[in-house]
């Protein structure tokens, strides 16, 4: 069940998407490049990606955002692929510019909740979602993408040994994270890998440690571990002062 729904023109249940789609104009060009995603040539590049077997793993990046990450993965590594979801069009289009010259990256301009059900089960090497849409009001929580409905989903697309990497700076959305994945006996954390050293980290523990008692065990997931692609909103996050969480979790059948 996915959460968020309204009924779409035909009365079928759809998932909503919130966020803006637009924050400024796009040069005719621009919109054009839409063209070359409509859902049937969308669909036929993901089945190929699967079908042709080319590629040394599959990869998921939810939100995007402008790339960053999406495409510093696909220059990196080459014999994989890379498939990003993306509704927010400015964004997408960045992305688009720069995708041409990479034959392992496919792009999907919209709500990654209708990209799933087009990707086989147990077909994802790894699943990315860094920073989305935080909604930290209280009253909008429920917005928030992640939840318990989607991670089973995610988990489906997973195959056995796949990696969840989650970053956000709403500690109480990571908070939340946590105790999903906890929560299931399919999950476990993945060992600690390289990461900044943060000498902040115990010290901010201690100081949530009423609210969020869940960092006093993870404290190291507040240090940024070193391979991960920087992105744009995570850089404005440390730019404000905001505290960063880290989380990736191994999925095992
Ligand atoms: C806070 S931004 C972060 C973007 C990027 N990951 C970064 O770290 O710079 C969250 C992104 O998630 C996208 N998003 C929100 N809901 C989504 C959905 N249902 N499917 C795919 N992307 C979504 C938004 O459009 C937005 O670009």
């Amino acid at each position: 069940m996915l959460h968020n729904m309204s009924l779409s023109a035909n009365g079928v249940p759809q998932a909503r998407l919130y966020g803006r789609r637009r924050t400024h104009g796009l040069t005719l060009l621009q919109l054009r490049c839409f063209q070359e995603y409509s859902p049937e040539a969308v669909q036929a590049r993901i089945a190929d990606v699967f079908e042709q077997k080319v590629f040394l793993g599959v990869y998921l990046e939810i939100g995007f955002g402008n790339g960053e990450h999406l495409l510093e993965q696909a220059m990196t590594h080459p014999r994989a692929a890379f498939i990003g979801a993306e509704p927010f069009e400015n964004g997408f289009v960045q992305a688009h510019q720069r995708a041409a010259c990479l034959p392992n990256l496919f792009l999907y301009k919209g709500d990654v909740r209708s990209l799933l059900p087009l990707l086989p089960s147990a077909s994802l090497d790894g699943v990315y979602m860094l920073f989305p849409d935080p909604w930290p009001k209280r009253r909008h929580q429920k917005r928030r993408l992640m939840d318990s409905s989607f991670l089973e989903a995610l988990t489906v697309l997973l195959k056995s040994g796949g990696e969840m990497r989650f970053a956000t700076d709403q500690l109480e959305y990571a908070a939340e994270v946590i105790r999903l994945i906890e929560a299931s006996p399919n999950w476990s954390w993945k060992a600690q890998e390289p990461r900044a050293s943060y000498d902040s980290a115990s010290q901010l523990c201690n100081g949530t440690a009423k609210t969020l008692k869940v960092f006093s065990e993870h404290a190291f997931s507040l240090a940024r571990p070193l391979s991960w692609p920087i992105t744009r909103y995570e850089r404005k996050a440390w730019r404000c002062g905001r505290i960063c969480c880290y989380l990736s979790a191994i999925y095992k059948t």
